[in-house]
């Protein structure tokens, strides 16, 4: 039996594609953070932390090129795969795993316990 303290990942649905706009985002709020997730080009999904790594600015509010977003607040450009910024800045945000079933998209994130899989989600 697995404890409720014991950290585990876990796939969540949050919402379906046809909700994302093309090369848009949309927020996942969670208890512990708000995710955003991109639709860029030719339908790649990515699912990040909606924290810029330089000073936090929302990355779901920042224009989507390829596969990269531009942070709306100092335009840092963020690799939306790997969640690092583009040089010559330095930093990283924490990225999610992301899959598509059909037209719902799910992510993959640490859960605690039973109490936190509860996802909403708004279009940014
Ligand atoms: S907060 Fe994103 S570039 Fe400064």
């Amino acid at each position: 039996m697995r404890s409720r303290t014991e950290n585990k990942a876990d796939w969540i649905a949050v919402g379906s594609l046809h909700d994302i706009p093309m090369l848009g985002s949309r927020i996942v709020r969670l208890p512990q953070m708000d995710i955003a997730i991109f639709r860029a080009e030719g339908d790649k999904l990515f699912a990040v932390e909606d924290r810029c790594p330089h000073k936090q600015g929302p990355l779901s509010q920042g224009i989507v090129h390829g596969a990269q977003v531009t942070c709306p607040l100092h335009n840092w450009v963020i690799e939306l795969a790997t969640g690092e910024a583009v040089a010559p800045d330095v930093g990283c945000v924490k990225t999610y795993d992301i899959r598509l079933s059909g037209s719902d998209l799910y992510i993959r994130i640490a859960v605690e316990g039973t109490g936190s899989k509860k996802a909403e989600s708004v279009v940014a």
